[in-house]
């Protein structure tokens, strides 16, 4: 059981800091003012854009893909055919990118219902 514990937190420690440093990513380059303090689509200024920035918990509204790769393609190099607000993060460091995305995808299982 004390083994069990142990490389319970061994594995999960790690995780919930990179999902920590992904959420400081997220917050201090201005996602949250699109796409909501949660990711949830519901930012201030997500009622003025058309179309509206997404609900980031909900993978169908990922149109570039939802892998790590996809999603870090998109924030550098943008999203085909873009006719929206989405903007590119080409200056994130691959450090910030991969924190980003390990945030993104722990939203992922969130269940959408609100
Ligand atoms: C100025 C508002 C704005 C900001 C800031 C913004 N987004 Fe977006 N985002 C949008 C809009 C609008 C869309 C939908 C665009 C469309 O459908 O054409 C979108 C779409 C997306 C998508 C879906 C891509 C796909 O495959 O369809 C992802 C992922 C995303 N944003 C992540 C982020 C992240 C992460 C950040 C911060 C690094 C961020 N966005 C910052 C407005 C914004």
């Amino acid at each position: 059981m004390a083994a069990c514990l142990c490389s319970l937190t061994a594995c999960g420690a790690p995780r919930e800091e990179a999902i920590d440093r992904g959420r400081e990513v997220y917050l201090s380059h201005g996602c949250a003012v699109c796409h909501g303090p949660q990711g949830h689509g519901d930012g201030l200024a997500a009622t003025n854009l058309d179309p509206r920035p997404i609900d980031l918990r909900d993978t169908s509204l990922y149109r570039q893909g939802t892998s790590a790769s996809a999603i870090k393609q998109t924030l550098k190099f943008g999203l085909w055919n873009n006719k929206g607000a989405m903007p590119t993060y080409r200056h994130l460091s691959r450090q910030e990118l991969k924190y980003l995305v390990i945030y993104l995808k722990s939203l992922h299982t969130a269940t959408v219902n609100d």
